[in-house]
């Protein structure tokens, strides 16, 4: 059978580290790209890979190179390039950058990759996903975003952290956007079926919400050098999983919503059952009055962001 082929755009801290989660799980063969300024740091970093393959029991053929054509016909792309924001750097700035760098991207998985399944995962990410789907054009269900995967791995992580019970027993739910306007939905997290409102007193599960909204911030405070990478890598490796092995898990990404939750035409985080095609699904979940509020504010602000990128690139 012939193994997938994994194209990763970005061989920075994310980038390199989704390869290494993806070539442990055997998940297909594997390329790593970056810009030619960055001469041959890709390729020493895919043989590197390669060469712990042996110790750790894998079989893929992971490339670095910095020529798209080595990517031509990868099942999945995920798409890592970008910048992290640097001291005196305004959030418009980082927009209008990443835009353009996710923008000649996309251009580029257009020409080489016109079947793929493309996750992408730079920041701003729910305005880079929509600006990676509108310079493909390719049909919606195959382009999405890796936010929610993430963070419901935090929130699970506080929620066992709080409890003292194995995370493989929480189970979380998160929608919106990825940023200080996420929703996570309480009433759908669980400890092996028994809600989390049941065993956790409201102000102790409120801290634990707001410490999940400001994961991505606590992290870059403290590596102070750059953001978050094994945990968003491994977010990424489980949703490669489940469009490689056609898994269908339903896990909350960035997808294209339009009539759904009465979105309009954005990209917003929903739970989606995610297989071979890409998004196959969008599961409405019926909302409370204060979620059903709280996404709206999100979806709104992920309008504004997109609104603002195209402003800004023109
Ligand atoms: P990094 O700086 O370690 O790596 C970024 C890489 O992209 C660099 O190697 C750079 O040379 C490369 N790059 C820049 N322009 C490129 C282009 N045109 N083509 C190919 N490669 C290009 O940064 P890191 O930590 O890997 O983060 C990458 C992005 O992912 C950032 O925008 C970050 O904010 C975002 N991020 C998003 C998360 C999420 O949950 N959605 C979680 C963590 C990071
Ligand atoms: C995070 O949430 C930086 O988006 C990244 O860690």
């Amino acid at each position: 059978m012939r193994r997938a082929k994994i194209s990763i755009i970005g061989a920075g801290n994310v980038g390199a580290t989704t390869a290494h989660w993806c070539a442990a799980a055997e998940l297909g063969d594997l390329v790593l790209v970056d810009v030619p300024q960055t001469e041959d740091m890709p390729r020493g970093k895919a043989l590197d890979l390669m060469q712990s393959g042996p110790i750790v029991g894998f079989d893929a053929r992971i490339t670095g190179t910095t020529s798209y054509d080595d990517t031509a016909g990868s099942d999945v792309v995920v798409v890592t390039a970008g910048m992290t924001r640097k001291p005196g750097m305004s959030r418009d700035e980082l927009l209008a950058v990443n835009a353009r760098i996710v923008g000649s991207v996309a251009e580029q998985i257009k020409r080489t990759s016109p079947e793929a399944v493309v996750i992408v995962v730079s920041n701003p990410l729910d305005a880079m996903v929509q600006r990676t789907y509108q310079v493909t054009g390719f049909p919606p269900r195959r382009i999405l975003g890796q936010a929610g995967v993430l963070d419901t791995a935090r929130f699970r992580a506080f929620i066992a952290m709080e409890l003292g019970v194995s995370v493989e027993d929480v189970s979380a739910m998160l929608l919106g956007g990825h940023g200080d306007t996420m929703v996570p939905l309480t009433s759908c997290a669980a400890v092996c079926g028994i809600p989390v409102a049941q065993l956790i007193p409201p102000e102790r599960l409120a801290q634990i919400v707001r410490r999940t909204r400001d994961g991505g911030a606590e992290i870059v405070g403290l590596l102070k050098t750059g953001s978050a990478y094994y945990a968003p890598s491994a977010a990424v490796a489980q949703m490669v999983e489940s469009v490689v092995r056609d898994k269908k898990r339903l896990l909350p990404c960035a997808a294209y919503c339009d009539k759904e939750y009465n979105v309009g035409g954005y990209y917003v985080g929903v739970p989606v059952i995610l297989g071979s095609g890409g998004v196959e699904r969008i599961v409405e979940l019926p909302l409370t009055e204060s979620e059903r509020a709280a996404f709206q504010k999100s979806v709104e602000a992920v309008k504004n962001l997109v609104q603002k990128m195209e402003g800004l690139i023109g």
